[in-house]
């Protein structure tokens, strides 16, 4: 039986790689994006082991929504990418971040990773082999942190947080979380020196992980990252 896959945010970028390589490795992959339309497109783009779904992981609603059709429909899940995410504050101080841009900064790429892992936790713990890896930023590393991007930089801190307690809960998991490096996409912009296959390389890598690998890192290039 192929392994089932989920890539939130696979419409385009860093999500749409790792969602069709995965494909590649044999993985029934499910593509979201909020737009039902854009999220059927991309996973024609991928083939037939790929089918899209709507989803929007800054509302609650929407991931039980999407979580119940998975389990209703679909019936499995192995391996699930927290990669959507929004970049609002580059340029923005601390000092000046607004109430509205941290609040739906946090939600989508901090909250939404943990309701989306609760929502589905039931065909986690039926797979053999569940791997769950959150799309983090070397933004988010609190030992080399700078002033970049307040309200993104502290929500990949607490997604890493995140992945900490998600491992420990979860023995049975391979809980953690990637830094893709700077990869040219809509967020990175086409000034980054890495492609999409090198930002998706430590992300398939922690997807794909033996029974033994680790669990509850953070990790670059596949090598773990300090806090
Ligand atoms: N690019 C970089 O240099 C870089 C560096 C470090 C970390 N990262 C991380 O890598 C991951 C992917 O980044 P990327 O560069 O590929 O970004 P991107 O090109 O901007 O793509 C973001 C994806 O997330 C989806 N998305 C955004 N908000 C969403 C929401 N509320 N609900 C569901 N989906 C949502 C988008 O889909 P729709 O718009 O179709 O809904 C899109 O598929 C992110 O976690 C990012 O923080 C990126």
């Amino acid at each position: 039986m192929r392994n089932v896959a989920l890539v939130t945010g696979s419409s385009r970028g860093i999500g749409f790689e790792v969602a069709r390589q995965l494909a590649v490795r044999d993985c029934s992959v499910i593509v979201t994006s909020r737009s039902k339309d854009t999220a059927t497109a991309a996973a024609e783009k991928i083939g037939s082991a790929a089918v899209g779904h709507e989803l929007d992981t800054s509302d609650e609603g929407s991931i039980m929504t999407f979580a119940n059709w998975l389990i209703r429909e679909i019936g499995r899940l192995d391996i699930l990418v927290n990669n959507a995410a929004i970049l609002f504050d580059e340029n923005e101080s601390i000092l000046g971040t607004s109430a509205e841009t941290f609040e739906t900064t946090m939600r989508t790429n901090a909250l939404g990773p943990l309701l989306m892992t609760q929502a589905v936790l039931p065909l986690l713990r039926s797979s053999k082999a569940a791997r769950v890896v959150n799309v983090s930023s070397g933004a988010g590393q609190i030992s080399s942190m700078t002033s970049y991007a307040p309200s993104y930089s502290i929500s990949k801190t607490t997604l890493n947080a995140i992945t900490v307690m998600l491992a420990s809960a979860l023995p049975f998991a391979r809980v953690n979380s990637a830094d893709p490096g700077w990869v040219r996409t809509d967020m990175g912009g086409q000034n980054a020196p890495r492609s999409v296959e090198e930002g998706a390389d430590t992300i398939i890598w922690l997807a794909t992980l033996p029974d033994n690998g680790p669990s509850g890192g953070f990790f670059h290039d596949r090598k773990r990252m300090a806090w």
